[in-house]
């Protein structure tokens, strides 16, 4: 095990739990290191976006991590998926990873991650934002057609965060292969319309380095693999 967690900072309101570990990070500090809080008054979210949720109902972390593994953000994709599924919803609705890390519980959006980090000091903030007990009406219209909850209650936050420290510290140590195994099996864009700014096709998998294959519309066989890095999906 990894020990994810400690020491921990927890804030009432800041502007970004990412923009804490980052500065954190910078200062040296060690592999683990945890920053919560209850409101975000800045979130951050991927390729420029703003991450919106009502104070005390999301949870809005960010570890800091040393050494981070090439996958980071799939397997951390894989973790959150397994806590959601573990919160509660497995049963009927096993959560969805929306290549690269979008988690979905029947096609809406729970959860969101964001990792950041300076690969030459090899060093990442891998920043995660969960709707437990988030109330849809408290959303801005704008997210509520796609955004989901687990329809939990504050005082689960904890128990919540508990969980997904344990999944990332299996996944933090796991083979890549079992980590790509796991994100394959639960890939919500394989068979999918996908779109992105240089075409659009079908989802046909995710490769060996993590980046989604797409089969090209009217081009029988033909296939791209997009990388995470570069490429906005705008989804179908
Ligand atoms: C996305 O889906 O675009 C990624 C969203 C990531 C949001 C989390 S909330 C905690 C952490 N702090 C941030 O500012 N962003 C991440």
């Amino acid at each position: 095990m990894t020990g994810l967690g400690t020491p921990r900072v927890h804030l009432r309101r800041t502007d970004s739990t990412n923009l804490r570990a980052r500065a954190l990070a910078e200062r040296g500090a060690p592999h683990g290191t945890l920053v919560t809080a209850a409101e975000q008054t800045a979130g951050r979210g991927r390729q420029g976006r703003t991450w919106t949720a009502p104070a005390g109902r999301a949870l809005l972390c960010s570890l800091v991590l040393r050494e981070p593994p090439r996958l980071l953000s799939l397997l951390a994709g894989v973790a959150v998926a397994e806590t959601v599924d573990m919160a509660g919803h497995a049963q009927d609705r096993p959560a969805r990873v929306k290549w690269p890390n979008d988690v979905l519980v029947g096609g809406r959006k729970v959860a969101g991650i964001l990792a950041e980090g300076r690969p030459t000091e090899r060093w990442a903030v891998l920043g995660i934002g969960v709707n437990v007990a988030v109330r849809l009406d408290d959303l801005p219209a704008s997210l509520r057609d796609s955004a989901g909850t687990l329809g939990l209650d504050p005082p689960d936050l904890e128990r919540v965060l508990a969980s997904l420290l344990d999944r990332l510290d299996a996944w933090l140590v796991a083979s890549e292969h079992a980590a790509l195994a796991a994100i394959r099996t639960r890939d919500a864009l394989l068979d999918q319309p996908v779109g992105w700014s240089g075409g659009e096709g079908v989802g046909a998998g995710i490769d060996d380095d993590g980046r989604l294959v797409v089969a090209l519309a009217g081009h029988e066989r033909a296939r791209v693999a997009l990388d995470a890095g570069e490429v906005h999906l705008t989804g179908g």
